[in-house]
């Protein structure tokens, strides 16, 4: 069987996710016991425990169905944020959700836009519609350049991906460049903001791209409970746009994206905002400590608003991340990124961060 005559050519051109290496993966390849995993930019603080217990309870009841339309979370997604329930989609997180918008508005010949290096699956969702790439980089190595973005924009321009903080730099695009990017976009363009760290912004100066939703703007604001949360395990995920957007993602989704246990879980974790301002005070605790460590190393690093940072170590970052797997340090090499000479490690609580910084000091030369 000749794969290149069965497959749809564009599908052979992307090249699959690469995740972070799973801790069990490590256990059994290396016979390490001890090992912390700062790869996937997770919640290192874990689910709040009243979390736990509705996941447990809604264990017992997993031998049905879970409820398609996502009817309670979505309920209170829009009551929270104060839209319409028809304008709020859950997905088996935002992955799915970029999935379906890909779907659901791009073709073989259509053109999306995002920043390079970013978040990998627009580039790949995009590339399994046969969707045409304008991957614009980002400036000063690690900002989006919205200006460039906007100049890519063409009549066959569908959707544009702004990714806030980006993945994997840290980095926000600010007020005044979402406002430019906004007033220069046509109205043909769908802007999905991708808000997967939100709520870990400390910057004044980021922007509240809901206003743009509620004025009725083209967009699409894609936000999760994988991280503030604590619930990456169970994927889910949810975006607000408008209903009629939102009624093409339903038909093609499939009929029971967000299973029962998540459902259960994100609706328990919007009621815990005092664990989601836990987790970012300790992770903006997390940053300074990172931060001290590496000026101290001389370690050039982007300026992170995100659980992560992107360090510079200067050298071929594939021997650093081996180096470190084998003192049980998990953290994600740049190549695969886009940053040959980086590493991005997830900030956790003084004891990781500490833990990787000593191991990082006796990689280093
Ligand atoms: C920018 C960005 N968007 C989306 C996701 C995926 O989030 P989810 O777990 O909700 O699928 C990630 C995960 O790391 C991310 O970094």
């Amino acid at each position: 069987m000749d794969i290149k005559k069965l497959a749809l050519p564009h599908l052979l051109d992307i090249k699959p996710y690469v995740p972070g290496k799973p801790i069990e993966e490590v256990k059994r390849e290396l016979g390490l016991d001890d090992i912390v995993k700062l790869a996937s930019n997770e919640n290192l603080f874990g689910a709040s425990p009243k979390v736990i217990e509705a996941i447990k309870k809604a264990a017992e009841s997993v031998n049905f169905y879970p409820d398609g339309d996502c009817y309670y979370l979505r309920r209170a997604l829009a009551e929270k944020f104060g839209v319409k329930q028809e304008c709020v989609v859950a997905g088996s997180g935002v992955d799915e959700l970029i999935r379906l918008l890909c779907v659901s508005v791009l073709g073989p010949g259509d053109e999306v836009v995002f920043a390079d290096p970013s978040f990998v699956m627009y580039k790949i969702s995009a590339m399994a519609v046969g969707a045409s790439l304008a991957a614009v980089p980002l400036k000063d190595s690690y900002m989006h350049d919205i200006p460039a973005m906007l100049d890519r924009v063409t009549d066959r321009t569908k959707l544009l991906f702004v990714c806030n903080p980006n993945n994997p730099t840290g980095t926000i695009v600010n007020k005044a460049d979402v406002e430019l990017l906004m007033k220069k976009v046509p109205d043909h363009v769908l802007v999905a903001f991708d808000e997967a760290y939100y709520e870990f912004v400390e910057d004044a100066d980021y922007p509240q791209t809901m206003e743009y939703f509620k004025q009725g703007r083209n967009v699409a604001v894609l936000r999760t409970f994988s991280k503030i949360h604590g619930l990456a395990g169970l994927r889910v995920g949810y975006g607000f746009m408008s209903e009629e957007l939102a009624g093409v993602l339903h038909r093609v989704r499939n009929p029971f994206n967000v299973n029962s246990l998540a459902q259960a879980g994100a609706l328990a974790a919007l009621g815990e905002d005092d664990n989601a301002r836990r987790v970012s005070e300790l992770t903006w605790r997390g940053k300074k400590q990172l931060y001290k460590e590496l000026d101290r190393m001389g370690l050039k690093y982007a300026p992170s608003e995100a659980n992560f940072i992107l360090v510079d170590t200067g050298l071929n970052s594939q021997k650093v991340f081996e180096e470190l797997l084998r003192k049980g340090v998990i953290v994600r090499p740049g190549a695969f990124l886009g940053f040959p000479t980086c590493i991005r490690v997830t900030i956790g609580a003084e004891s990781d961060n500490r833990r990787f910084i000593e191991a990082l000091e006796a990689v280093l030369p």
